[in-house]
């Protein structure tokens, strides 16, 4: 049996969860999985009402579940940044969810916006740091000429204090921002792309850098991609700058296999990455730890404008919860998940109001589940 919890969120993320809730229970029965839902209700409403975010305690209930299965947070009452830091990325720092995994497919029966490329064009993975870099919170701005900041990193892998001293000459106003990045850290993930390769037999890893500017923080980077590299001599490896790379993804995304990634450059080239697979309504994410506890969600957002309309697409909240069972170890679950997906999409009867057509949120649910006892019940 599989404990997961489950975090609905804001906006549209109730709508979305529900379906993708309904699909993998589908797959549970015609699987034999046994799943139990422990659904949490962190967002916007309960923060408005309690004060509490995502709070110690639950944090320490989870920590024994299997995994969390994610829908959005955001809202317009609450200043952003409140829910998306006090949830989202508390969570991912308090699992150490090192990885964060963006498969790039392009599925049947979508349009590609980019002319000529066909669905087995694009199919790859990209693979972004998510604890360290740019990311770290480390920074600070003032208007004085001389500041002084103690800052701290408390991370599993270590924990940094840091101080910084500004001497001015004038008074002026200065921000900055701390990119670090540790050995290893940077070995964990990288290491994890390589094994997802050998996993997937695919035969090339792209490593993404700025090498050429930010020299030591893409340097540790490029020097351990080498020496990780080296021990997976059946796989092609090469080094593109991130600016190159965005350029690639357009010209030729059918060279990529896997793509590893610094956590901004990441950031950056898996919106790019969603855009060329037809959009944030398919666009999936895994936030993994593969020792501890992972969570599955779409990257989309919490979509306020289109909220409580039941139109939101909730095709990448079913598509994050495959992979979620993929992860647990139920593949042919999992499997069978996408090619309902698949399946739904190519034939293009049932089809959200982002991909063109005029199906409710339910509808689409509804739609993979009956492919999926269609496939799989005969
Ligand atoms: P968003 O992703 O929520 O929406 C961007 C646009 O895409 C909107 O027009 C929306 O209607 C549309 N869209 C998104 N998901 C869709 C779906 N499943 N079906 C159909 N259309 C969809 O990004 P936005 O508007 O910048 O942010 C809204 C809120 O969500 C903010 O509070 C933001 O901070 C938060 N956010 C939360 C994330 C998370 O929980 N992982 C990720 C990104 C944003
Ligand atoms: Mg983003």
């Amino acid at each position: 049996m599989y404990n997961i919890a489950l975090i609905p969120g804001d906006g549209i993320g109730p709508e979305i969860i529900r379906e993708g809730k309904k699909v993998i229970e589908a797959a549970s029965k015609i699987f034999s999985i046994d799943i139990n839902w422990i659904e949490y209700p962190f967002g916007a409403e309960h923060y408005l009402k309690t004060g509490e975010l995502l709070p110690d305690s639950a944090l320490k209930e989870i920590k024994d579940m299997d995994a969390i299965y994610f829908g959005a947070v955001g809202d317009p009452r609450v200043k952003p940044g409140i829910l998306e830091k006090g949830i989202l990325l508390k969570a991912r720092f308090y699992f150490d969810q090192y990885i964060n995994l963006r498969p790039i497919k392009l599925y049947k029966g979508i349009t590609c916006p980019l002319k000529g490329k066909k669905i087995e064009d694009i199919n790859f993975y990209v693979v972004r740091e998510n604890t360290e870099d740019f990311y770290i919170g480390v920074g600070g701005r003032f208007k004085a000429r001389i500041n002084q900041d103690h800052l701290e990193v408390l991370r599993k892998l270590y924990k940094a204090k840091i101080q910084v001293d500004f001497n001015l000459e004038q008074k002026e106003e200065i921000a900055y921002q701390i990119g670090l990045i540790s050995r290893p850290g940077t070995q964990r993930v990288i290491k994890y792309a390589f094994e997802l390769a050998k996993k997937k037999n695919l035969k090339r890893v792209t490593s993404v850098d700025k090498a050429n500017v930010l020299t030591d923080i893409y340097g540790l980077w490029r020097e351990v991609f080498k020496d990780v590299s080296t021990q997976y001599p059946d796989i092609k490896t090469e080094f593109n700058f991130v600016d190159a790379i965005t350029m690639y993804f357009i010209q030729k995304p059918e060279w990529f296999k896997v793509v590893v990634t610094p956590n901004m450059f990441g950031d950056i080239i898996t919106d790019l990455g969603a855009m060329i697979q037809g959009g944030l309504g398919i666009a999936v994410g895994g936030n993994i730890n593969p020792e501890g506890v992972s969570m599955f969600e779409p990257i989309h957002g919490s979509a306020p404008d289109i909220a409580e309309k039941n139109i939101a697409n909730p095709i990448a909240t079913i598509l994050a919860g495959a992979m979620m069972l993929d992860y647990l170890g139920e593949i042919k679950a999992a499997q069978a998940i996408e090619n309902a997906v698949e399946k739904v999409l190519s034939e293009g009867k049932v089809r959200s109001h982002d991909l063109g057509g005029n199906s409710y949120t339910i509808e689409v649910g509804d739609e993979v589940v009956r492919k999926l006892r269609e496939i799989n019940i005969k």
